[in-house]
């Protein structure tokens, strides 16, 4: 797949992607806004397991984000499953040269409208905790509504955390 937007694109994992994926994944001021099975360090062995899984996956739902023709981070869904089966999670990082650019936003902003109609979704949202704004900055902005505070829901880094949950619904 290929998403064209403002300041970049998003498309498939490839194996060319390992050098730059390890090099702006082994980062903790990234690893530190996302779930724990982000590793850290991020290893090379890491970087190959990810892209290996990805090129394998059937749908694909993990996809990079490339910046001014190279790598610049990720994106990609959590489908649900059961009675969840037409909502999904979204998560992305980008890496730290590419912060405060815009470019995580213009990201979102063209990848939820794709997967909508790819995945046949009524509801895609995120889970942030407290005090990413910067996070909380991109969902809004790409049209997510925060629908709640919830309470003590994570332990990262050691510390117990609330997160914003963010929900956008699919309007047609
Ligand atoms: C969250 C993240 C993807 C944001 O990417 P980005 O491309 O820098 O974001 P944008 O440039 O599109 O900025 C969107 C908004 O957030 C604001 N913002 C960005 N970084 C910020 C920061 N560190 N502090 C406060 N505001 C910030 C921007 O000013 C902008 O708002 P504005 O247009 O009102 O000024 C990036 O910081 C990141 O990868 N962080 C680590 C991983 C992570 O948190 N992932 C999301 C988990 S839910």
């Amino acid at each position: 797949m290929l998403i064209a937007f403002a300041k970049g694109a998003i498309r498939d994992w490839r194996d060319d992607d390992l050098d730059r994926l390890v090099q702006l994944g082994d980062n903790r001021k990234i690893w530190r806004n996302l779930r724990d099975r982000f590793p850290s360090p991020y290893t090379r062995a890491d970087g190959e397991a990810w892209i290996r899984q990805n090129a394998s996956a059937s749908p694909r739902t993990a996809f990079a984000i490339e910046a001014e023709g190279r790598l610049a981070g990720s994106i990609g869904l959590i489908l649900g499953t059961d009675i969840h089966a037409r909502s999904a999670e979204v998560g992305y990082w980008l890496g730290e040269p590419y912060w405060r650019r815009g470019i995580a936003t213009g990201a979102l902003q063209a990848f939820v409208p794709w997967c909508f109609r790819e995945f046949d979704l009524v509801r895609i949202w995120a889970a942030v905790f407290e005090d990413n704004v910067a996070s909380a900055r991109v969902l809004e902005k790409a049209g997510f509504e925060r629908e709640a505070r919830l309470r003590r829901s994570a332990f990262k880094d050691g510390r117990v955390q609330d997160e914003w949950l963010y929900a956008r619904l699919r309007e047609s």
